[in-house]
């Protein structure tokens, strides 16, 4: 207990020392490289990619010092969207078409309500049984595959009209672990080549057979990425905080999503009734994106006016989510009912979904209800006597005593649901 407090202030004062360090222009430009910034301010200024104070000013520009940091992605997944791509009126265009295919009518929400509810069931229903006694059965469901698999079939229809049968819960898996592994190869030294991916090729192919795959501005997962990327961790942990860990002491957090995704309007989003003591879906997705940014950090690379030194820095946003002088002592527990009454500096380091001039055109709408309807969807499926098991000792031993979740892309990879059926 010592150790862990001893370590959490260690880690607070390196952020402060570095937040503060990094806001002196007297420093020198190579002081920031690598660098995490995590005073919000900052942040916004790196977001924009024009300078970080009136001495360190960006050659690049916006544009191209967000496609210099996303390289990797060009090479993981050959792709040529706005994430990579300076050319100013492809982006604008592409954002365009983004912003006009997350734009659902209220009968196109209910559509996308009962997709949600069929992919998850046809989980439930084509669960494996690990045991097998006389009196009863244990099945399983592979936690992560599902979250993955249901929010990119969710993902394909609203984006390019796929239908149920056309893609296969095992062609989804196959698609959402290609994509995975290449996402985490593309951040090691040696980085990923979509050129030599089979794996990610043919998974693309099996769903986008009339595609071609291997042309740039053609390839699905332009659009594909940004969607499923951020959405399925969020999904995962807010499923798993609100049945799991704080929730288990909320259960009317449950009811709320529940009731959302039965209903996925937003009177319904922003209702508070009476026996929900205050709090909404809306502030229970909010205080999930708080604490669980799909987006730990947006990068950028500067090239400095003075020396032409090119470097990466990141806005930290996770840091900016969880800094107690900002969101107080209890910054790390999940608490819905703070979105009730933010303060102006709390507004300003909530930036879950980027910040002036490249805000995700899914911050307004999209993106808060379809996280609102995939959690509730997983916890209406998964009401009963599901429960969360895993070999790993220390996941388990973690998700028990109910801390902060873990943010890790592969965290809960080996976390099982697991139900007990009588015969
Ligand atoms: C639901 C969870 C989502 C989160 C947390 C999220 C987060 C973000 C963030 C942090 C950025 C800024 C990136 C940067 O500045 O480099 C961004 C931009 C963007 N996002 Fe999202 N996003 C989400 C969903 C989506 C969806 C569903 C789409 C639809 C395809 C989408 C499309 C985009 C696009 C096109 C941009 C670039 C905007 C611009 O350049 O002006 N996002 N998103």
């Amino acid at each position: 207990m010592l150790m862990a407090l001893l370590l959490g202030g260690l880690v607070a004062c390196l952020a402060f020392y570095h937040a503060k360090d990094a806001s002196n222009p007297a420093q020198g430009e190579n002081f920031y490289h690598g660098q995490h910034i995590t005073d919000p301010h900052l942040c916004h200024r790196l977001i924009a990619g024009k300078s970080l104070s009136d001495t360190h000013r960006n050659l690049l520009q916006p544009l191209g010092s967000r496609a210099e940091d996303n390289r990797r992605l060009v090479d993981a997944f050959n792709i040529d969207n706005a994430f990579t791509s300076a050319d100013e009126v492809y982006v604008k265009h592409f954002v365009k078409e983004a912003q006009s295919r997350i734009s659902l009518t209220s009968e196109q929400w209910k559509v996308i309500s009962g997709l949600a509810q069929y992919a998850v069931r046809g989980w439930t229903e084509s669960s494996q049984s690990v045991s097998e006694h006389d009196d009863h059965i244990t099945i399983r469901i592979k936690l992560a595959s599902m979250v993955q698999a249901v929010c990119l079939r969710v993902v394909l229809k609203i984006l390019f009209k796929i239908e149920k049968e056309v893609a296969s819960d095992d062609q989804l898996v196959s698609l959402a672990e290609a994509i995975n592994r290449a996402w985490i190869v593309s951040k090691t030294q040696e980085g990923s080549r979509y050129g030599e991916d089979r794996d990610l090729q043919n998974a693309l192919s099996a769903v986008f057979p009339d595609t071609n795959v291997f042309e740039p501005r053609e390839n699905p997962l332009n659009f594909i990425l940004p969607a499923f990327e951020t959405l399925w961790r969020i999904v995962l942990r807010t499923f798993v905080e609100v049945k799991f860990t704080t929730g288990s002491k909320h259960p009317e957090w449950q009811d709320i999503l529940i009731a959302f995704a039965g209903d996925p309007t937003k009177s319904q989003f922003e209702l508070k009734a009476a026996e929900w003591k205050g709090i909404s879906a809306e502030f229970i997705v909010s205080e999930a994106l708080r604490l669980y940014p799909p987006t730990r950090r947006v990068h950028r690379t500067f090239k400095w006016t003075t020396t032409g030194e090119q470097i990466s820095i990141a806005a930290d946003i996770e840091a900016c989510h969880t800094a107690s002088k900002i969101w107080g002592p209890h910054a790390l527990t999940f608490n819905p009912a703070r979105f009730g009454k933010l303060t102006r500096e709390q507004k300003g380091a909530f930036m879950p979904f980027g910040a002036a001039q490249f805000i995700c055109p899914a911050k307004p709408v999209f993106g808060p209800r379809i996280i609102g309807l995939l959690a509730g969807t997983l916890l209406s499926e998964l009401k009963n006597d599901w429960e969360l098991n895993s070999d790993n000792a220390k996941v388990m031993e973690e998700l028990n005593i109910g801390n902060k979740l873990c943010l890790n892309r592969e965290a809960y990879e080996d976390v099982f649901l697991v139900r007990i059926r009588r015969r």
